[in-house]
């Protein structure tokens, strides 16, 4: 297994619109294995293939609740189904560092999506779990969260990070 890069914004990588995966194979598992050590060693509790920028539909996430590891694979994941009904959640991003912002979401939502072996599942998630595959689910089409904010709290965030930057590169 290997350690891959995260992006971050401004990357403009961020924005591409991922494509469909034709077959979960062997490369595409090995993929999956590469993205959960990744996501285990930034850390984070989810991560899309495009923020090691490579442009697939494909999310790996594991909330590691009560430190225990739980790790699911999605490949072609879609919201077939979302409550009226919204929660809000602070949430972060690898390829936001350490900045943090609520933002609502469908509280629940069903997904469907192809397993780690390539099989049909369909599941409903809510929590943590629906807010966190959302979040996913939005880098496969070039969304951060970042973009659900107003553009006054974005601009404040984006602000933020760059001083963080700043501060880290003259350290
Ligand atoms: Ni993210």
């Amino acid at each position: 297994m290997a350690l891959l890069p995260i992006i971050e914004t401004p990357d403009p990588r961020l924005r591409t619109i991922s494509e469909p995966v034709e077959r979960v194979d062997d490369a595409l598992r090995a993929l999956m294995d590469d993205m959960l050590a990744t996501m285990y060693a930034a850390p984070g509790i989810g991560l899309a293939a495009i923020q090691v920028a490579v442009p697939k539909r494909v999310l790996v996430i594991d909330l590691q609740e009560n430190d225990v590891k739980t790790p699911r694979f999605f490949v072609n994941p879609e919201i077939v189904w979302e409550s009226d009904e919204f929660s809000a959640y602070k949430e972060g991003c690898l390829s936001v560092p350490e900045q943090y912002a609520d933002v609502e979401r469908p509280a629940r939502v069903r997904v469907r999506y192809l397993d780690y072996d390539g099989n049909t599942r369909e599941e409903e998630m809510d929590g943590l779990l629906a807010t966190c595959i959302q979040h996913e689910m939005d880098h496969l089409n070039g969304v951060l969260f970042i973009d659900h904010l107003s553009k006054l709290k974005r601009d404040m965030l984006l602000k933020k990070l760059d001083k963080a930057r700043r501060t880290a590169g003259a350290a």
